[in-house]
């Protein structure tokens, strides 16, 4: 596990510069799930893919950007699922973007996970690395990651992260983001999933949500690469990840692009979440 940890602090400080000097814009090309890839997704994908082809204990990799997973070493005991560059449109006007990687053994589905890492590029470049039970952040410091901290959240917090297009809401669910709002909650919501849920994971604890929607039932974001990931990382650091219903890591997956509705937070509100839900579930 130790050279997969490395290779992904390798790759990072090439997408970091990738990020600072990098072309932002368009490419051809359209993605498994029919977003119109970045440049910068591209290039990302390709500075991932090139560094874990040298490491002999990873079997399969996947990527939101490709359209099936890639053999790399029979006998490698380690299936990797990343999305590059989470929140790539929002390079352009400079805000924080992310890579997520989750690590299985065995299948890709959420039954398999055994580890995960997402990495922040914003002002600082961080990367929280989710194993053995527990949540660790290093940080870019003189070009290397040194440990910082472990990261535990309460069991309530103080920040909502409501995404996708309130008018194709639930009405159920829209009572609920109304309701955490009247109880005081703040509105913290960049459009990158990453900082969002590192936000909410450093400043103790709240919700990030992003529901089934009349344009979506099945959500936006994707299992294997982005849901997945972060819910092992948020039930390591003592909050929950459901998708409405049930623990999201019960969500079976089908084909490697799936997606699920997804809620992840601090008990308290995963407790608000779900109590709504089972009321309202048909
Ligand atoms: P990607 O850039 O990989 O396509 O994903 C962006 C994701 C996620 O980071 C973010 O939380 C969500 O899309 C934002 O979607 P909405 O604008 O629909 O809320
Ligand atoms: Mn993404
Ligand atoms: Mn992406």
């Amino acid at each position: 596990m130790k050279d997969i940890i490395n290779a992904i602090e390798d790759a990072s400080i090439k997408i970091k510069n990738l990020i600072e000097t990098g072309d932002t814009g368009k490419s051809e090309n359209e993605n498994s799930t029919g977003d119109t890839q970045l440049k910068l997704d591209i290039a990302s994908d390709q500075i991932i893919e090139d560094i874990f082809a040298k490491i002999p204990s990873i079997k399969q990799i996947v990527s939101e950007e490709q359209d099936s997973i890639i053999d790399l070493n029979e006998k490698g005991e380690y299936l990797i699922a990343y999305d590059p560059l989470d929140g790539s449109s929002l390079v352009d006007v400079n805000l924080s973007v992310g890579s997520i990687y989750g690590i299985y053994k065995g299948n890709f589905d959420a039954k398999s996970i055994i580890a995960s890492v997402y990495v922040v590029f914003g002002p600082r470049v961080e990367m929280v690395v989710a194993s053995d039970n527990c949540v660790k952040m290093y940080r870019l410091l003189s070009n290397e990651f040194k440990y910082i901290q472990d990261i535990k959240l309460n069991q309530k917090g103080k920040l909502n992260a409501p995404g996708s297009t309130q008018n194709c809401w639930a009405p159920y669910h829209k009572a609920l983001i109304d309701d955490i709002f009247n109880d005081g909650y703040r509105l913290r919501y960049s459009g990158g999933m990453v900082p969002d849920l590192h936000q909410i994971l450093l400043k103790g604890g709240g919700l990030f949500s992003y529901p089934g929607t009349s344009d979506r039932p099945k959500g936006k974001l994707r299992q294997l690469f982005e849901v997945f990931p972060f819910a092992l990382t948020y039930e390591y650091a003592g909050g929950k990840a459901i998708d409405g219903l049930k623990n999201v890591l019960e969500v079976e997956t089908t084909h490697i692009h799936d997606t699920t509705p997804c809620f992840f937070g601090s008990n308290e509100e995963i407790n608000r979440v779900l109590k709504v839900y089972k009321e309202n579930a048909e």
